[in-house]
C-alpha cells in the first residue's frame, strides 16, 4: 500500500507512480489526517510511505500522525522523499520511527523536485527550466525505484553525516515551531470567498468567516492554501507578494493530479 501526504503535488505525483507501477492501492492521508481518523491501516503488501521534506525532516505532524495509528497485515516499508534537493536527517527519522512501529525499513528514495516554499525568504523559488528539469528527471527515476521494490531490494540514499544530525535535531523542531505558523497569511481583495483555502488545509486550520479566510494557531506551512487559491488572493506577510505560487498540476498533463 502506497500511503502519501502532499502539499502542492510533487508528494502525490511520485507517489501516484510508484502505486501504478507496482499494480497497488495509493492511500491520500489527507483526509484522515483532516479528521483525525484513526483506525488501523491493513495491506498484504509492502507499505511504502511517500512524504515531502520540511525543514530537512519529515513533516513532525506527519510523523506525529503515523505514529498514532497501527500498521496491520505486511510489517515491510519503504520511504520515498520529495524534497527541492535535500532530504537532511530524513533517513534517520525514517529508522527510527519503523523501529518504533515494529516495521523492517527496507530503505529510502529521494526525489528531487520544484521547490514549493513560497511563504519563506531563505530560498528563492525554482526557474520555469529548473521546474520541468526536475520533474523529468524524477519521472525517470520511479521507473527503477519501481523495479527495487518490487524485488525488495534494499533502497539506497546518500550517507547522513553526523554533523548533520547534531545541527538538524535540535534546529528543525524549534524551527518547526516559531517558523511554521500562520499569523502573517491574509487574503487581499481580490478574494471571492469560494472556500477552497479552507478545504485544503489539511490540519483543518483555515475557517471563511464573514466570506474571508480566517487562519487558526495549528499550520505546518503546507502552502496548499496559499497556492491552490485560484484567484492568487493570499499573501504571506511582505514575502509572497509578485511571486509565482508553485502547483504541481501546472506541469503535467495527468487529469488525476
Ligand atoms: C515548510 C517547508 C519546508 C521545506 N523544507 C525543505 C528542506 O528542508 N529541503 C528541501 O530540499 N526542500 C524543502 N522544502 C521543499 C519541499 O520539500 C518540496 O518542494 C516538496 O517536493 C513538496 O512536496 P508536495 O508538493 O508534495 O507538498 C520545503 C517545503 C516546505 C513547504
Ligand atoms: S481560496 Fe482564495 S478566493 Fe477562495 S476563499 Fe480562500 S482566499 Fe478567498
Ligand atoms: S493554513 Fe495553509 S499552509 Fe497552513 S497547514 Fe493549512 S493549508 Fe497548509
Amino acid at each position: 500500500m502506497v500511503l502519501y501526504f502532499s502539499g502542492t503535488g510533487n508528494t502525490q505525483y511520485i507517489a501516484k507512480l510508484i502505486a501504478d507501477g507496482l499494480n497497488d492501492e495509493c492511500l491520500d492521508l489527507f483526509d484522515r489526517i483532516r479528521s483525525n481518523d484513526k483506525s488501523p491501516l491493513y495491506s498484504e503488501k509492502t507499505y511504502i510511505i511517500c512524504t515531502p521534506i520540511y525543514v530537512c525532516k519529515m513533516p513532525l505532524f506527519l510523523i506525529k500522525y503515523l505514529k498514532s495509528i497501527r500498521f496491520k497485515g505486511n510489517n515491510k516499508v519503504y520511504f520515498v522523499f520529495t524534497s527541492g534537493g535535500y532530504c537532511g536527517s530524513a533517513k534517520i527519522q525514517a529508522k527510527i520511527f519503523s523501529i518504533r512501529k515494529k516495521l523492517k525499513c527496507l530503505g529510502c528514495a529521494e526525489f528531487v523536485m520544484p521547490r514549493n516554499y513560497v511563504a519563506n525568504n531563505m530560498y528563492s523559488m525554482d526557474d520555469e527550466d529548473v521546474i520541468r528539469f526536475k520533474i523529468s528527471n524524477s519521472t525517470k527515476k520511479v521507473k527503477q525505484v519501481v523495479e527495487n521494490i518490487k524485488n525488495e531490494k534494499k533502497l539506497k540514499t546518500r550517507h547522513v553525516w553526523l554533523f548533520e544530525i547534531l545541527i538538524i535535531t535540535p534546529f528543525a523542531p524549534l524551527w518547526t515551531k516559531y517558523k511554521l505558523v500562520a499569523k502573517d497569511f491574509y487574503s487581499t481583495n481580490e478574494c471571492i470567498g469560494c472556500r477552497i483555502c479552507e478545504k485544503v488545509c489539511p490540519l483543518n486550520n483555515i475557517k471563511i468567516v464573514d466570506g474571508k479566510p480566517l487562519w487558526g494557531k495549528s499550520c505546518t506551512h503546507c502552502m496548499a492554501c496559499i497556492s491552490k487559491c485560484p484567484k492568487n488572493a493570499i499573501e504571506y506577510g511582505n514575502i509572497t507578494e509578485g511571486k509565482k505560487r508553485y502547483l504541481l498540476k501546472d506541469y503535467v498533463n495527468d487529469k488525476a493530479m
